[in-house]
């Protein structure tokens, strides 16, 4: 299995920095979502600078937010102090999760668990599996084969679905894992999939449209 890397947070400044700390679109249907349902534990698994874990908490959810790098978590955290919000903070490794069995209500992981290889991910959905009480459910993103990193000729193949990034920034060598739809749903065949698409972004960079996929799942651990 490929050894886990993290995000350099420390270069992402300015524009780069604002786009990070704003709450993806999703995230206030998920707010309104698990509010209705009662949920209460919720899990901002690889959580960045902190844009999920700050909205939820202040909707009166009680906030695990763990990250592999430690300037993610000391971020996250400096942003809910000025906020005057406490939360339960690790610095861990997605392949271990630091959390009880069924301890989870509800688990958002967007744009992080593709940061393995093939092996890596069957043991981080195990995780999901495990920490989520029965009922939770978890809403995560997964790069498609069909974006445009997967088509990269020069980044390194580490197995059939998992590439190095090569590109310079914060992602610099994470490893990064690709399915289609048929992989995403088996991968997922243990739990309930609630809705399942697929998303392109268009972002222009020196002139060049760079159009990236990405699946994302609603999944429920069934009763
Ligand atoms: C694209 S960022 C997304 C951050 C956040 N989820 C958000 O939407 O703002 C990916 C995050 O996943 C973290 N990450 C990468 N590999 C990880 C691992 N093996 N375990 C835990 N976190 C990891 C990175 O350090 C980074 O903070």
């Amino acid at each position: 299995m490929i050894k886990s890397k993290g995000w350099n947070w420390n270069i992402v400044v300015g524009e780069h920095e604002d786009y990070w700390k704003n709450p993806s679109i999703e995230s206030y249907y998920l707010l309104n979502r698990w509010l209705s349902q009662n949920k209460k534990e919720f899990l901002d698994l690889g959580c960045g600078l902190g844009r999920h874990s700050i909205l939820f908490g202040k909707n009166g959810f009680n906030v695990h937010c763990m990250d592999i790098s430690q300037d993610a978590v000391d971020k996250t955290r400096a942003w809910a102090e000025t906020e005057k919000m406490t939360f339960d903070y690790a610095v861990s490794d997605m392949l271990n999760l630091p959390y009880e069995d069924n301890s989870m209500d509800c688990i958002l992981c967007r744009n992080v668990i593709s940061h393995t290889d093939t092996e890596g991910m069957k043991k981080v959905i195990n995780e999901l599996y495990r920490v989520l009480k029965n009922g939770g459910e978890c809403y995560l993103t997964l790069g498609s084969k069909d974006t445009w990193g997967f088509k990269q000729e020069d980044w390194p193949l580490i197995d059939a679905n998992t590439k190095l990034r090569m590109e310079e920034g914060p992602e610099y060598k994470t490893p990064h894992f690709y399915v289609n739809y048929e992989d995403a749903k088996n991968l997922f065949s243990d739990f309930n999939i609630i809705t399942i698409y697929q998303v392109v972004d268009y972002f222009e960079k020196e002139d060049k449209v760079y159009d990236s996929y990405h699946y994302h799942l609603l999944i429920k651990k069934e009763d």
